[in-house]
């Protein structure tokens, strides 16, 4: 059983290892607090990204010879791989750790095995703390690993009418600066951002973080932007400025896109347009969670928010499993994810 200073330190490591923008690159978000003997805190880390320190390896530099005899919680648990850095199950008994508490089990294809080689150097390890919590902050990461595509969240802007722009296209804003902000720490925390040629031409978007209302880590990397579409974008589109890496798919084979976006370490997507777009993921069964910013501003006309989507009768609607509803400023974020059918059971032995 953790104690109740470990429970409040994998808080602690929760909050650190959600450190928008943090990390960069195909990573795990891991938040890690070491407890000296004492139950005080000594050291605290966060993993920033590829290459750098894992959570483990900053608190314990953090914390130094108070690790000795100390409790390391961490909320994924430590790898046993040697990879850019060394393994953390290393890191920790050289540190003299003689506690290990963490919450989700890593069932990633090569950090996997640090309880059991922690528990073999005799540290007393202790999992599933949080677990729940600590799961939910590497979801994406997570279905990438299992699935070998990323994970894709929609994300759209509509008027109480459901439009996502006016009769003649213009959509800027339909939200408040709350929300839009807000949008930014979302795409903070992606890999990449995708739009349609239809919203590129239309909005000639930047598609960049900019503004997260200050809580973005001034260190956050620009994620991948993604242009999917036949047309051609003008050379002067911003999509195509220095600004951020840009990334365009002259094609409608959405799977082909995502098959290649997760070899280029895409584990999150953000898919920010337009309704035709939105509707050929939606179709194609591509999409995982809906994140909406809801206006109370009516459009009366203009493109609704999603084009087809392949539901002909109610009896077909995609029913969503809201996860969150929270008020910003004068609009709603509305967080819901996409059902998927359960897996037939395995067929019963005789
Ligand atoms: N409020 C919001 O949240 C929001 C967000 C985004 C956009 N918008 C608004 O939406 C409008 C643009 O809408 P849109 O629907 O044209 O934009 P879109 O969905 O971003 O782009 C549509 C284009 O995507 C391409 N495409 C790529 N794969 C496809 C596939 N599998 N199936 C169908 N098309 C595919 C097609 O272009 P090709 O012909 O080149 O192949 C298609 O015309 C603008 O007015 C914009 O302001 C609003």
């Amino acid at each position: 059983m953790a104690t109740e200073t470990e429970v409040r330190a994998m808080r602690r490591a929760l909050e650190l290892a959600a450190t928008p923008g943090m990390p960069t690159g195909p990573n795990p978000r891991v938040g890690c607090v070491v407890l000296a003997a004492d139950g005080s805190v000594a050291g605290e880390g966060f993993h920033r990204g590829t290459g750098t320190a894992h959570a483990e390896v900053a608190a314990l530099a953090a914390a130094g010879e108070r690790a000795r005899g100390g409790t390391a919680v961490v909320t994924l648990e430590p790898c046993d791989h040697t990879g850019c850095t060394g393994p953390c199950t290393r890191a920790l008994l050289d540190a003299g750790v003689v506690r290990v508490v963490f919450g989700q089990a890593d069932s990633g294809p090569v950090g996997a095995g640090g309880a059991a080689t922690l528990r073999a150097a005799g540290v007393v390890v202790e999992g599933g703390v949080l677990a729940d919590a600590a799961a939910a902050l590497n979801e994406a990461w997570s279905f990438a690993v299992r699935h070998h595509r990323p994970f894709v969240t929609w994300k759209l802007a509509a008027s109480l009418d459901g439009r996502v722009a006016a009769a003649d296209g213009s959509s800027r804003w339909i939200t408040g600066p709350q929300a839009r902000a807000d949008a930014h720490l979302l795409r903070a925390e992606v890999d990449a951002v995708a739009v349609g040629t239809g919203t590129a031409l239309a909005d000639d978007p930047q598609l960049t973080v900019r503004d997260g209302g200050g809580r973005i880590a001034p260190a956050a990397r620009q994620p991948l932007r993604v242009v999917i579409g036949t047309r051609a974008l003008p050379s002067d589109a911003h999509l195509l400025d220095a600004s951020a890496p840009t990334a365009v798919y002259p094609t409608r084979d959405l799977a082909a896109v995502l098959d290649d976006l997760y070899r280029r370490d895409v584990e999150h997507l953000l898919l920010e347009g337009g309704p035709t777009l939105a509707g050929a993921f939606l179709a194609a069964g591509l999409v995982d969670r809906v994140v909406a910013y809801l206006a109370p501003v009516l459009l009366g006309a203009g493109p609704a928010a999603l084009a087809g989507g392949g539901i002909a009768t109610i009896a077909e609607a995609l029913r969503l499993d809201p996860d969150d509803v929270t008020r910003l400023g004068p609009d709603l974020r509305v967080t819901a994810r996409v059902r998927r059918p359960t897996p037939p059971a395995p067929p019963e032995e005789d």
